[in-house]
C-alpha cells in the first residue's frame, strides 16, 4: 500500500460452521484472519481458532494466506469451538514470540449440559503454561488491549440491554457448579478513519453490548461493520425483536454474520437490512475501505 493511500480492512473468513465457496471447509466454530493496512504498514490479527487447526490451514491455503504472517492471535472465549485449535496452530505454524491475548475465565472448565448430560464445552488443558511451550506469549487480560494503531480488543464487555442474557453455560466454583457469566467473552475493534469494525467470536455478552462497548472505548459513534456470531440461535422471538429495533438504532452500514447467529435470526437480519446484511461462510473475503462515508 503506498503513501496517501487510505486504510483499508480486510476481513478472511478461514472457519464457520458452512462453506458456500468451492474447495473450502465448514466446521461448527469460528476463524477470521483481519487485515488491516495503514499507509505505514499492515497488521495482521487472528480471531479464533476454530475447534481444529487442519481446517482453518486448508482454508487459509486456499485463500492463499501465510499465516505466519499474523502479529496477534485473539482468543474470544474459551468454548471449543473458538479455541480448540490454538494448541495444535501453534504447533503446525511459526508463531514465536507473537502474543495471543485471552481472557482468565477461558482458561476455567467450561461446560453445558447436552441432553441432560453435564459435558465440557471448553478445551481441557488450555492454559497459560501450553501456549508460552509453544513459543508464543500468553496475554491473559480483563481489559481492553490496544495491538497497534487503529486495533484494539474489547476486553470484557460491559452488559448494559435488558435483553441480552447469558444462560445455559456452567463452570466450577469453590462451592462447585455454578453458572459461567462468560465473561471471557470479548471482540475486535478495528477502527477506521470513517468508523468502526466490530468483530465478535459468539457474541455471548450480547451483540448490541458488544457494539455499545466498542463505541465507548474508542469514542466513536459510526459503525462501518458488524461482523461475526452473533449467538442469537435459540433466541426468543421478543430477544430477536430487540436485538434487530437496537441494530438499527446504531445502523451499521454493513452487518456481516455467521455461526452461531443462527437461521431466524439470518432471515431477521436479511429482511430488516436488506443489502446492507450479508451471511458470511468459510473462504468469504470481505474488504472494507475507508473511503466510505462517515
Ligand atoms: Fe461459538
Ligand atoms: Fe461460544
Amino acid at each position: 500500500m503506498g503513501e496517501g493511500e487510505l486504510p483499508e480492512a480486510k476481513i478472511y473468513v478461514l472457519v464457520d460452521d458452512y462453506a458456500r465457496r468451492r474447495g473450502f471447509i465448514g466446521q461448527h466454530g469460528f476463524s477470521a484472519l483481519i487485515e488491516l493496512k495503514r499507509p505505514d504498514g499492515a497488521t495482521r490479527v487472528l480471531v479464533d481458532a476454530g475447534q481444529d487447526a487442519r481446517v482453518i490451514l486448508a482454508n487459509a491455503r486456499r485463500l492463499g494466506l501465510d499465516l505466519s504472517q499474523v502479529d496477534a492471535v485473539l482468543i474470544t472465549h474459551g468454548h471449543y469451538d473458538h479455541a480448540g485449535g490454538l494448541l495444535e496452530l501453534l504447533s503446525e505454524v511459526e508463531l514465536r514470540n507473537k502474543p495471543v491475548i485471552i481472557h482468565p475465565d477461558a482458561l476455567k472448565p467450561k461446560l453445558a449440559f447436552r441432553a441432560g448430560k453435564l459435558v465440557s464445552a471448553g478445551v481441557p488443558g488450555l492454559s497459560e503454561d501450553v501456549i508460552r511451550a509453544r513459543g508464543a506469549i500468553p496475554l491473559v487480560s480483563r481489559g481492553s488491549l490496544k495491538l497497534a494503531d487503529g486495533i484494539l480488543t474489547t476486553g470484557e464487555v460491559r452488559r448494559q440491554t435488558d435483553f441480552e442474557r447469558v444462560e445455559g453455560f456452567y463452570t466450577v466454583g469453590p462451592g462447585g457448579l455454578v453458572e459461567d457469566p462468560m465473561l471471557d467473552d470479548q471482540g475486535l475493534v478495528v477502527e477506521l478513519p470513517a468508523g468502526l469494525i466490530i468483530i465478535t467470536g459468539c457474541a455471548h455478552s450480547g451483540v448490541v453490548n458488544t457494539i455499545l462497548h466498542a463505541q465507548e472505548l474508542t469514542g466513536r459513534e459510526h459503525v462501518l461493520a458488524v461482523v461475526g456470531g452473533f449467538h442469537l440461535e435459540g433466541a426468543s422471538q421478543e430477544v430477536l425483536d430487540r436485538t434487530v429495533e437496537a441494530l438499527k438504532r446504531i445502523s451499521p452500514e454493513q452487518v456481516l454474520a455467521c455461526h452461531c447467529t443462527g437461521l431466524r435470526a439470518f432471515c431477521r437480519l436479511q429482511s430488516a437490512f436488506g443489502p446492507k446484511f450479508k451471511r458470511l461462510s468459510s473462504g468469504s473475503v470481505i474488504s472494507i475501505k475507508s473511503s466510505l462515508k462517515a
